[in-house]
């Protein structure tokens, strides 16, 4: 078993960014499996284009012949699965998907890696890892006074996405308990960064702004997200693989609650320091409109688990972070005009158009 592992999902957001890092470091061989659904883009992985240690393959974490024969061929010494639909608003439009990749697909792969597990030596059973990334959403929603959510608390998932995450949670431990297969799962706050699809809120906000387009706010806007760097996310999927304790979830976050009436106004105020319009402030184009039906007020994470016991802290504040992530966005505009053609447009029709001005 050489130093390879297999990606699921590096064609997303998060994924991309953690392959990225990952070849950049060069730690190793990564066989990045995606089925490029609208969120997924090879543009994301431009970066490492020409890495030998790179091999991108286009399949569904559900097709078992691909999987059985990746594992087969490349003896990987890890899966990190990050493949999944990943979009609360749609999950409300349209859960089907969410039901089949996040739940039906994680369990073929599980099946998979397990026959493949299985038949690995004693030693190489004992160094071999499956991480599943997850989300604080599986714990529901918590009351402005409530304590941050630790690895501890119920799961109370409160959408067609969350739940279908929390039901494929609930398998990896599942696998973990029944099998005795070296089970790892990460449980992390809102991610913000390069390469976020601009139909959640950070990016969508930056793109609509410099479009002149509404920045829509659901409801009153004072709902409250914990938000993470994604470099920091990654650092720390990174060190749970190295020195997470099987069958363990930790918790990953940025101790970082913000209302997102707040995090608008933050990049309003960037765009206007660096973007500023002839007339007036970014701020203007701010839109309240109908809230997101059962909408989580608020999440917060407990990350003292992944501090205590692996050393991991976020690198970013969200001062910094935000900085970095909003001149990102003003330097990828090509990139931002190519994910946003096509069936972007649709979405927004369709999510935005049935949603009135409050
Ligand atoms: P994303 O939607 O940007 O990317 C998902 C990727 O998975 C895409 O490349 C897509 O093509 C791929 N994919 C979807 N269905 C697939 C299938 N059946 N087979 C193979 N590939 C498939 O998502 P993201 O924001 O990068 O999130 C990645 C993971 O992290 C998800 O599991 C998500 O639940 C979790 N997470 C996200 C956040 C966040 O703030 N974005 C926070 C915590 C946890
Ligand atoms: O908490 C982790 C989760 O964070 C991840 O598991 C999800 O994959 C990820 O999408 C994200 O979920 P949210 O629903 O919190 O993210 P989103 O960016 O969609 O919304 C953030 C907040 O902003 C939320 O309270 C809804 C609100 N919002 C969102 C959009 C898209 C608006 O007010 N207007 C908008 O147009």
């Amino acid at each position: 078993m050489d130093n390879c592992i297999v990606v699921t999902g590096g064609a997303g957001f998060i994924g991309s960014n953690f392959v990225n890092a990952w070849l950049q470091q060069g730690l190793g061989k990564v066989i990045n499996l995606d089925k490029l659904t609208y969120a997924g883009n090879l543009e994301n992985l431009s970066e490492v284009q020409n890495d030998k240690n790179h091999l991108f393959v286009k399949a569904d974490i559900g097709d078992r012949e691909v999987v059985a024969r990746l594992l087969k061929q490349y003896q990987p010494r890890a899966i990190i699965n990050f493949a999944a639909e990943s979009h609360v608003d749609r999950s409300i439009h349209a859960p089907d998907a969410f039901i089949q990749t996040n739940i039906v697909g994680t369990f073929h792969l599980l099946e998979e890696v397990r026959a493949y597990w299985s038949a690995l030596t004693d030693a190489a059973k004992e160094d071999f890892r499956f991480l599943h990334i997850s989300t604080d959403e599986v714990y529901g929603s918590l009351s402005a006074s409530a304590p941050a959510f630790k690895e501890t608390h119920p799961y109370e998932p409160n959408s067609p996405y969350s739940a279908s995450k929390a039901a494929s949670d609930h398998l990896v431990r599942a696998y973990h308990h029944t099998y005795g297969m070296p089970m790892l799962t990460t449980n992390c706050s809102n991610n913000y960064g390069p390469y976020h699809f601009p139909e959640k809120l950070i990016p969508l906000v930056i793109h609509h702004a410099l479009e002149g387009k509404p920045l829509p706010i659901y409801g009153d806007g004072s709902n409250v997200r914990d938000w993470l760097y994604v470099g920091d996310h990654c650092s720390a999927i990174r060190r749970v693989l190295e020195a997470g304790k099987i069958g363990e979830t930790y918790n990953i976050g940025g101790w970082n609650e913000m209302s997102n009436l707040d995090v608008v106004y933050t990049l309003c105020d960037r765009l206007d320091a660096l973007r500023p319009k002839s007339k007036g402030s970014y701020r203007d184009q701010i839109t309240y409109v109908t809230d997101r039906p059962g909408h989580d007020r608020r999440y917060a994470i407990d990350a003292s688990k992944i501090e205590r016991e692996l050393g991991w802290k976020p690198a970013e504040t969200f001062e910094t972070g935000i900085q970095k992530t909003v001149a990102w966005y003003l330097d990828h505009q090509t990139w931002v005009d190519h994910v946003t053609s096509g069936e972007y447009q649709q979405w927004v029709g369709e999510n935005y158009q049935a949603r009135e001005k409050a």
